[in-house]
């Protein structure tokens, strides 16, 4: 790892997916002030992003400018609030001459920038990939590109997360481990359960698809896409699958339960992308669930690995269903298993304890499979009995199970 940060995969709010780039202090402020009225601060939500379409260019010394009708106060207030609130402060950048809203860019000011963001007391950096002067195309390459901003943050002295967002360009999960705390694997999710962006052609399997900008992924392309290489995330860099969709209304509870237990499954950040104002008792029930919050924060840090995956004679978005099973050990000698039904009618699914503990164990092989397994299933009762609180037990040898099903898909409109 490049620092000390992000041992479990990073936790907070960005503001893109559901304000764009309407932006401004009010927003992050009264957003934060509602994260943690809500309780979400004290279960581990404790980065604040600002995304894209903050700043206003450079002044002669080529120092940033944030712009001032959007942050009467500056950045450095912004960070000051948000500290004395309990909170760490993100931001966002892009290593090429512009971001992609077009706003001013990184590459070549890498070292000015770092220490720009450091002098506000930004504990956080959002690092994308627009207008990048064609210095991409080969893992050297770009690879170069961020690690120049990755030292120059370091070299600050300051401890910031370093969030690499490229998009799957150049095959970062071969590499990216030593150059950031997190990498972006795909294109920008959409808030959509499983119907592809209909202009990508997003397969969602390892390949060059589905990796740019404009090309939207459905949290189920991308979580397919991720099967293939999710194995190579570890404590202090992780896969991102992109931040969550979770209560913007484009999928139903129980997709965005499954997109939630999956992001948390395989380790990835789970940064909030919704209207916090706009809270629902579901979506924090959600949010806040505190098992599937535990796998997520898991000393461990394994994520967990699709062992099968079967086609099934249903039809989903993609004419098609499919089902399947993900594992991975937790913390106390625990199994996570998730069963996921990504079609649109009610299956029974079997996982066998062969399949659960496939290829896993200290030394590549398989533990002893106890004969008497606990099975935690972590929703159960959550959504119709608040306070049902299922905890994994982590004193004993426990198989923990989530069971999906998503019986039903709904569909935001407007593409
Ligand atoms: C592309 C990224 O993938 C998004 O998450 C967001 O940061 C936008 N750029 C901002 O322009």
């Amino acid at each position: 790892p490049i620092n000390e940060l992000a041992v479990t995969p990073a936790m907070g709010w960005n503001n893109w997916n559901a304000f764009g780039c309407s932006v401004n202090e009010d927003l992050l402020l009264s957003t934060a002030e509602k994260v943690a009225a809500f309780g979400l601060r004290d279960v581990g939500y404790q980065y604040i992003v600002l995304d894209d379409c903050w700043s206003a260019g450079r002044d002669k010394d080529g120092n940033l400018l944030h712009d001032s009708e959007k942050f009467p106060h500056g950045m450095k207030y912004v960070a000051d609030r948000l500290h004395s609130l309990g909170f760490r402060f993100g931001m966002y950048s892009d290593a090429g001459s512009s971001t992609c809203g077009q706003y001013v860019g990184s590459l070549g000011y890498e070292k000015q920038d770092a220490k720009t963001f450091a002098s506000w007391d930004v504990d956080y950096l959002k690092y994308d990939n627009c207008f990048n002067e064609g210095l991409s195309g080969t893992a050297k390459i770009t690879s170069e590109r961020y690690r120049t901003m990755g030292h120059a943050l370091n070299a600050t002295g300051r401890q910031i997360l370093y969030s690499m967002c490229n998009w799957g360009e150049d095959y970062p999960w071969k590499w990216a481990q030593t150059v950031a705390n997190s990498w972006r694997m795909s294109g920008d999710i959409y808030d959509s359960f499983d119907r592809p962006d209909p202009r990508c052609p997003c397969t969602g399997d390892e390949g060059y698809d589905c990796s740019f900008p404009g090309f939207h992924c459905s949290a189920m392309n991308i979580l397919n896409k991720a099967a293939a290489f999710v194995h190579t995330s570890t404590p202090g860099a992780w896969n991102d699958l992109d931040m969550l969709e979770v209560g913007n209304g484009g999928m139903d509870d129980e997709e965005y339960k499954t997109h939630f237990s999956m992001w948390a499954a395989v380790k990835s950040p789970l940064l909030m992308g919704n209207d916090i104002a706009a809270l629902d008792t579901k979506t924090l029930s959600i949010l806040t669930n505190p098992a599937v919050l535990a796998v997520s924060q898991d000393p461990v840090g394994s994520p967990a690995i699709r062992r099968w995956r079967y086609y099934v004679n249903d039809t989903d978005a993609y004419g098609q269903g499919e089902i399947q099973m993900w594992s991975g050990p937790l913390f106390g000698g625990d199994q996570l298993v998730a069963l996921l039904n990504a079609g649109n009618s009610t299956r029974t699914m079997n996982a066998s304890l062969a399949d659960i503990f496939y290829d896993y164990g200290p030394e590549g092989t398989a533990p002893e499979v106890n004969e008497s397994w606990d099975i935690h299933d972590l929703w159960a009762n959550r959504m119709d009995d608040a306070t049902a609180q299922n905890v994994i037990d982590d004193t004993a040898t426990n198989l923990t199970a989530f069971y999906y099903n998503a019986t039903e898909t709904s569909y935001k409109d407007g593409l």
